[in-house]
């Protein structure tokens, strides 16, 4: 594993807050142009010419700073780097609000240590530019912060006062059967929230604006900065054993709450849900 000491971690910080923030105030200054410009996973999974620019932007400003680091990024191919590092990029998150002019969509900047995957990967650093102009953030051991105020979110409601956040795939197979758990939560939980972005999300966790959000089949780039942001604000952001989360399966809740939401997800067949 990669060590990354603390003037490292500031200043991998520093650099994913002034990209994420550069890149943001392009995606939102060009918003109203806005085109979908490929369709991905399904027909509804798509790609404006704008999520394209802002990960052409952020791919730069890395090579400028940071020549030796990797890239993992939504909208092009990996670079392998040599330093240790690499940055999890989404240039949008959250593009059907983008395309609809519903402000909750952002850039999603993460820098992590050693192999990246989310099993694997040490966070070091995250920022999340949100459609409001709001820079959500933290640095490993770092705390998170909203601009420049600190998140701290230690406890939650029990699981019937919860505000649960969910999201959904692209693909219609998997929807009916992320459809179906999300029926049998709607009886356990005070309500459902499907906000469109998986990083604003997490952060909105961390804010104490959703009490727990869960999601499966995210991509490493949907959740990277927004993990980190949320357990630097002291969430439990973990999988379904318990372990890290992972493109599989990521639940967030306050760390007393956590085994709740996880049993009462476990016995909505969340834990099955992509064997087959
Ligand atoms: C999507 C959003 C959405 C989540 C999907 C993601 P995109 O990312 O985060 O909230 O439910 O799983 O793919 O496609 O807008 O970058
Ligand atoms: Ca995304
Ligand atoms: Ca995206």
């Amino acid at each position: 594993m990669t060590h990354i000491a603390a003037p490292e971690t500031a200043e991998l910080l520093d650099i994913a807050r002034r990209i994420a923030r550069e890149a943001g105030e392009q995606v939102i200054k060009s918003r109203v142009d806005a085109k979908i410009s490929a369709t991905k996973s399904s027909a509804v999974d798509i790609v404006t010419q704008n999520d394209l620019a802002a990960e052409r932007h952020l791919r730069e400003r890395i090579a400028q700073l940071r020549p030796d680091d990797g890239i993992l990024g939504e909208e092009e191919d990996d670079v392998i780097g040599t330093s240790g590092v690499t940055w999890v990029l989404d240039p949008i998150d959250g593009t059907v609000n983008y395309l609809y002019g519903l402000p909750h969509y952002g850039v999603s900047v993460a820098a992590v240590a050693g192999t990246p995957t989310p099993a694997l990967w040490k966070p070091i650093a995250g920022a999340v530019y949100d459609g409001s102009g709001v820079m959500w953030s933290a640095g490993a051991g770092m705390g998170a912060t909203r601009d420049d105020a600190p998140l701290v979110r230690t406890v939650g409601p029990d699981l019937a006062g919860t505000l649960l956040a969910t999201g959904f795939q692209y693909v219609p197979e998997r929807r009916v059967r992320q459809g179906e758990i999300v029926t049998r939560m709607l009886a356990e939980v005070r309500d459902i929230r499907r906000m469109g972005a998986a990083s604003i999300d997490l952060c909105l966790v961390a804010a104490g604006q959703l009490d727990a959000y869960y999601e499966h089949g995210l991509h490493a780039w949907d959740f990277a900065a927004g993990a980190l942001i949320a357990t630097e604000a002291g969430l439990r952001v973990s999988g379904i054993d318990g372990g890290p989360a992972t493109e599989r399966l990521l639940i967030v809740a306050a760390e007393d709450r956590w085994v709740a939401l996880r049993d009462a997800l476990v016995q909505a067949g969340a834990d099955k849900t992509w064997d087959s």
